[in-house]
């Protein structure tokens, strides 16, 4: 096979874990480790631009990550606001388009602000597709989903026979591009935490022990050279997959 042939992902999804345990490591707050951690972000966006990626979306701040002691959830929120301020105008600047999903009333006026202002001047950019996920849950999205279709239903614009699975797929986030080709969980554990539980239905996944702040773009190679040996199947058989008799 040509390297022009390599099967590559047309949209990444990945949970940036092991902030936490990479500062400990190092005997340093848990605020350490999340600044790293938006640094590799930031060099990951980067690449995955480069490398021609068309969509990115990156697992930010989950709906359970509230549970966590308010010093630490303070803490991300600046961290977050902070970011934004001083990333839009370079994303813009490399036609990256930004958006959030999650439930965004939850925060914060002036970071709500700030999420909206980022998404009106990149809305234009025809480049990386960038998602952050934020307040995100997976079940959320479905939720709301659901609820988007029983109004409609309600007022009679919808019959509840004609719901299907591609016009339940118009209601979740995301819904105007392809769904993940390849998810991506650093930290070494293996689970998806309410992350995009729909749009994951055939990903292929790829978990890796290395902490976030560690990640570079020679494990996104390693990752994406994971994905190119993959065979997707859908339910076929690899025979019919590959248009072979055997
Ligand atoms: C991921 O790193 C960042 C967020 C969830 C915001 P963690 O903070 O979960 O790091 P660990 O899992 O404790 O090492
Ligand atoms: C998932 O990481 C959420 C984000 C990376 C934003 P967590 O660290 O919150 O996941 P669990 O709690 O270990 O499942
Ligand atoms: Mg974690």
């Amino acid at each position: 096979m040509s390297a022009s042939e390599t099967p590559r992902p047309r949209h990444v999804a990945i949970i940036m874990d092991g902030n936490g345990r990479w500062a400990r490591q190092r005997g340093r707050p848990r605020a350490s480790g999340h600044q790293a951690g938006f640094r590799t972000t930031r060099d990951i966006v980067e690449a995955c631009a480069r490398q021609r990626i068309e969509a990115l979306t990156l697992f930010a701040f989950s709906s359970e990550n509230w549970k966590r002691p308010p010093t630490e959830v303070g803490l991300l929120m600046d961290l977050f606001l902070r970011a934004l301020k001083s990333e839009v105008g370079k994303l813009c600047d490399n036609n990256v388009r930004i958006r959030f999903i999650g439930e965004r009333s939850a925060f914060q006026q002036k970071l709500q602000e700030e999420m909206d202002n980022a998404e009106q001047l990149t809305r234009d950019n025809t480049g990386l597709q960038l998602a952050i996920a934020v307040n995100y849950g997976g079940r959320w999205d479905i939720v709301n989903a659901a609820r988007a279709l029983a109004r409609q239903a309600r007022d009679g614009q919808l019959d509840p026979d004609a719901i299907d699975i591609d016009m339940f797929s118009g209601q979740v986030s995301l819904a105007d591009i392809p769904e993940p080709d390849l998810f991506i969980r650093t930290g070494g554990e293996k689970r998806i935490s309410n992350y995009l539980l729909w749009h994951l239905a055939y990903t292929e996944l790829f978990f890796t022990d290395v902490l976030w702040p560690d990640f570079s773009e020679t494990e996104l190679a390693t990752a994406l050279e994971f994905y190119a040996g993959r065979q997707r199947r859908f339910g076929q058989t690899g025979e019919q997959v590959t248009g072979s008799n055997a």
